[in-house]
């Protein structure tokens, strides 16, 4: 039972719209997903809030209730969804083109998916290269096109009924770029989008409405985006919750499985070698060296910051760490993974791990969007606000207060989100101490 201690949480009534840029692989999947789970036709596998239960108290109290019955989260029946895209496929021809999902499946939900059309995008093939398509706002500076977005948006809301809004970047990996100086304030954002500056790229254009708007944003991709002091002080001061970057599915999550746990015994590493093939449109994207740049990033940095080679230089102070990434259409969207890890245990004495994942990202990656739009919505009607590091567990870069080096490691991860949700109930936390049972 929630303790006077509690925060004060707003009920989740009503529905919840949930607005995705990018009708894609990714969020075709879960669309899709929600629609067939609500009929009963599958499991949401994968995904916290639907599944997962959450202990409290000792662990003789036996009290494990569902997270989806602890806290106040909007129901699967409440969504309602919404996009945009700059190819004109409903999302149920998107779904098709995307081969995720059998046929079957699909034609048993055409009726809803069908009825999501995209909204005309904002793009910029300056920051994804190897795609063009028609359905582009084409005129205006950059903060008409914000507007216009913001238009759609309040659109999207009457039409639809929704009585709040999450959105969520599930568009293209835009090629990288480091936060320039007019990413400092939100002022000089804003004067950049007045003069179109170049710096500007598309999903922060979608970020600026969203936050604009009053609508928590949350980003797959390991692109900037809302990285940037100037958004970082508009969710601030909207006091809207965000969170990012990229997913953590496939590879890196085999990454943030193992690595904890050679580390906790104290086994050194000299090596980890992984390569991917994959051939869905995000494949074709990441050919782009720029967009691979950006993916190149928040994937090498985890073994990093989870192994701490300065506090632990002869462990993992000479690590090796490549990741490459290649387009290979025959295996659409079932990606398969390699990895080489060497490592060295007792005296220096090497072994080896290898390990080869047959996955299919975009079934990784739908738990993660409905996990996130709902916690998303849940910490916005907790009043939390700006970066949500207890989301961390969903992303492979994390985004963290400046100054602050991210938390990788999964079970720490887990940990920190379980904790929060307890904080919000006003349960006691959890430190695994122990001690009082043996007293
Ligand atoms: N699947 C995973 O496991 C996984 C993991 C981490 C990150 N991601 C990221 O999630 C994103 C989506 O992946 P996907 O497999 O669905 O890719 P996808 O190529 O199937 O879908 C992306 C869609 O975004 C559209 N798009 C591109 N730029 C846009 C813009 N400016 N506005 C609106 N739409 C735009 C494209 O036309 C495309 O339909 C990618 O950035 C990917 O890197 C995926």
């Amino acid at each position: 039972m929630p303790t006077s201690d509690s925060v004060r949480i707003a009920p989740a009534d009503g529905k919840l719209g949930i607005l995705i840029p990018g009708i894609g692989a990714v969020s075709t999947t879960f669309m899709a997903g929600v629609e067939a789970v609500k009929r009963g036709l599958g499991v949401p596998v994968g995904s916290l809030t639907q599944l997962a239960t959450i202990r409290l108290g000792k662990r003789t109290d036996n009290r494990t209730p569902y997270i989806r019955d602890f806290v106040p989260l909007a129901k699967l029946d409440g969504l309602v969804f919404g996009g945009w895209d700059i190819f004109e496929d409903t999302a149920y021809e998107a779904a098709a083109n995307a081969r995720v999902l059998e046929p079957s499946l699909l034609e048993k939900v055409r009726e809803p998916l069908d009825a999501i059309r995209p909204m005309k995008a904002v793009f910029d093939s300056e920051y994804v290269r190897r795609i063009n398509g028609p359905n582009v706002k084409q005129t205006g500076s950059k903060m008409d096109k914000a507007e216009m977005l913001m238009e759609d948006i309040r659109n999207f809301k009457s039409t639809s009924g929704a009585d709040r809004l999450v959105m969520i970047w599930c568009a293209s990996t835009e090629v990288f770029h480091r936060p320039a100086p007019v990413h400092a304030t939100l002022k000089d954002f804003e004067c950049g989008l007045m003069k179109n500056d170049p710096e500007i790229a598309p999903s922060q254009i979608y970020a600026y409405a969203a936050l604009k708007s009053g609508v928590p944003f949350a980003n797959g991709a390991p692109n900037l985006t809302t990285d940037a002091p100037a958004l970082l002080e508009l969710a601030r001061d909207r006091e809207i919750p965000i969170c990012g970057k990229d997913f953590k599915t496939g590879q890196t999550f085999m990454k943030t499985l193992l690595a904890p746990g050679l580390k906790a015994r104290m086994l050194g590493m000299s090596g980890w070698f992984s390569t991917n093939i994959l051939g869905n449109r995000d494949g074709e994207v990441l050919e782009d060296p720029g967009s691979f740049k950006t993916k190149e990033e928040t994937k090498l940095s985890v073994l990093e910051q989870i192994l701490q080679p300065h506090l632990y230089p002869e462990l993992y102070k000479n690590l090796y760490h490549a990741v490459r990434i290649n387009y290979y259409p025959p295996r659409g969207d079932a990606k398969e993974g390699w990895d080489n890890i060497d490592i060295f245990g007792w005296l220096g004495y090497p072994m080896q791990i290898k390990i080869d994942f047959l996955c299919r990202d975009s079934i990784l990656a739908a738990p993660l969007v409905l996990d996130l739009v709902l916690f998303l919505d849940l910490a916005q009607r907790a009043g939390l606000k700006g970066i949500q590091e207890w989301l961390s567990f969903y992303f492979k870069g994390p985004m963290t207060a400046p100054g602050l080096y991210p938390e990788h490691d999964i079970f720490i991860q887990l940990m920190k989100l379980k904790n929060t949700l307890r904080w919000m109930r006003g349960e006691d936390m959890i430190t695994h101490l122990g001690l009082d049972y043996y007293d």
